[in-house]
């Protein structure tokens, strides 16, 4: 996991939050192993800002991966901060319930959760 954490937390020093002043990495192992991240980045039309797990996953898709086996989530504040509700949707999209994501602080602090448990009864397309 430390592995993670480092990418994680090197993102969010790369975030782009001058309007929240909240910034957030985001590193996901692909199937290969290999480690993709990204960080929230922001946008004076405050709608178009993207979320830090938003560009790992477009990281990830570039390269090719379309399965996420583990994520870690950084971000400033007193508490780790959990992924917002679009960003379940967009991770559970790329990994199972079972699936561990954690949440953390740059001080160590780690909260860890599976996907099933941050996105229950979790949007799908009916089988047709
Ligand atoms: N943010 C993320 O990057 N990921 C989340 O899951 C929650 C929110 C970002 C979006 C925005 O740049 C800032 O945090 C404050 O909402």
């Amino acid at each position: 996991m430390q592995n993670l954490s480092n990418a994680a937390k090197t993102a969010m020093q790369q975030a782009y939050a001058p309007y929240s002043n909240y910034s957030v990495g985001a590193a996901i192992i692909g199937s290969s192993g290999e480690v993709y991240s990204g960080c929230n980045v922001e946008n004076a039309a405050y709608p178009l800002g993207n979320c830090a797990e938003t560009s790992a996953i477009a990281a990830m898709i570039a390269a090719g991966e379309q399965q996420i086996k583990e994520v870690f989530v950084m971000t400033k504040g007193a508490k780790p901060g959990t992924p917002c509700g679009g960003c379940r949707q967009r991770l559970a999209e790329f990994a199972d319930a079972s699936v561990l994501v954690h949440c953390g602080l740059e001080t160590g602090e780690v909260n860890t959760y599976t996907m099933g448990e941050l996105l229950p009864h979790g949007f799908d397309l009916p089988d047709t």
